[in-house]
């Protein structure tokens, strides 16, 4: 692994042409990825595959020869082996038939098993089998809130209003669940690690549903927890981690995040400014807007390469998006993005 240049970046190397990966590179906007999604109803029983994980985890890699693949998989595995019951049915998202709706619902929880989902860390197994020597695979989770919210919500929503009324009436309890939740996602990820992958990303994707107060009481102090965890293990502890909050109420600058390597800035942020707080301290992740993806040639250039000369002189640049690739964009437009940054 000496030789990959997205590691080297997130030890804070320079280099005149970043690495790039992006958020959601195996996914629906890929013709590959329709051909062998079609074959499965609900997209958890493909994710139980660990063979098609892995052809997944390659298939942006051959197409766009990328600096780093990320694990196939999702963050929603945890609750599910919580037995919240998961399903993702056609065009609806995930729904959990057994949502955390009461206080009694976390204390009657099954404790979490890592076993439960050995289907994951077969598939980091063999996705490490197909990937060349030097390319890194990145290992993820959802972060403790971000998981609770989708718990206690049932599945996604536009404003989440179970969760923030949980939150309100039970914050007790709600924290609970959340210590329950930072265990277990860090014997996720050390398992993850034990089973090959090089580098972490947390997803933070619901950060944006706290206020200033709630960010570091619900959130960021779990996650804390979790990298503590990671950081005070030997299997884990050299181990990178990434982290994406999704536009927190907090300016990101204000934030400290110990023990973390870079953080993924979501595509609002402004990278420049970032930029001058988190130098030498942080590597950057990010953060062209996926939005861009569907404008002409032109502007993807355009757009792409202001970012890269804002960044060429940065300790720890990688190349990204701002959030996930959304099934609506054309891969020849990738193609665009990525020749924009490497030419
Ligand atoms: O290349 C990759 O990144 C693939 C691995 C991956 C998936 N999900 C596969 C997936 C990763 C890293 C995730 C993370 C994930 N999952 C996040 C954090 C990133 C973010 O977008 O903020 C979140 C919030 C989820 C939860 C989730 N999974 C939702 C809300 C949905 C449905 C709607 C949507 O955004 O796609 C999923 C399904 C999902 N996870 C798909 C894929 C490829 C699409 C499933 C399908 O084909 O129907």
């Amino acid at each position: 692994m000496k030789n990959s240049k997205f590691l080297r970046a997130l030890n804070l190397q320079t280099h005149s042409i970043p690495p790039v990966w992006f958020m959601r590179q195996a996914g629906r906007y890929l013709p590959e990825y329709q051909k062998i999604r079609k074959n499965y109803s609900n997209f958890l029983d493909m994710c139980k595959q660990p063979k098609t994980c892995a052809e997944l985890a390659l298939q942006p890699i051959d197409r766009f020869d990328l600096d780093a693949s990320i694990l196939f998989s999702d963050i929603l595995t945890i609750p599910d082996a919580l037995n919240l019951g998961l399903a993702f049915h056609e065009g609806e998202g995930p729904k959990f038939s057994n949502p955390i709706s009461s206080p009694q619902d976390i204390k009657k929880l099954i404790s979490f098993d890592v076993n439960a989902i050995g289907y994951v860390f077969k598939a980091v197994e063999e996705t490490k089998n197909l990937l060349p020597k030097d390319l890194p695979l990145i290992g993820f989770c959802g972060s403790p809130w971000t998981l609770a919210a989708y718990s206690i919500e049932g599945g996604s929503s536009k404003d989440f209003k179970k969760t923030k009324s949980f939150m309100a009436n039970h914050p007790t309890e709600l924290q609970e669940f959340l210590e329950i939740l930072s265990n277990a996602c860090y014997e996720y990820l050390r398992q993850q690690v034990l089973s090959g992958v090089n580098a972490l990303q947390i997803f933070d994707s619901w950060a944006d549903l706290l206020s200033e107060n709630e960010l570091e009481r619900f959130s960021l102090q779990y996650t804390q927890q979790l990298t503590d965890l990671l950081k005070s293990d030997p299997v884990t502890s050299n181990i990178p981690i990434i982290l994406f909050e999704k536009a927190p109420k907090k300016k990101i600058d204000d934030l400290v995040f110990k023990n973390i390597s870079c953080v993924s800035l979501y595509w609002q942020e402004n990278i420049e400014s970032v930029a001058k707080n988190f130098k030498n301290q942080y590597a950057i992740q990010g953060n062209l807007d996926p939005k861009v993806l569907l404008e002409s040639d032109e502007i993807i250039w355009k757009e792409t390469q202001k970012i890269c000369s804002i960044m060429s002189e940065y300790p720890g640049f990688i190349f990204n998006l701002g959030h996930g690739i959304t099934p609506d964009i054309n891969p020849s437009k990738v193609k665009v993005m990525i020749d924009a940054i490497r030419q």
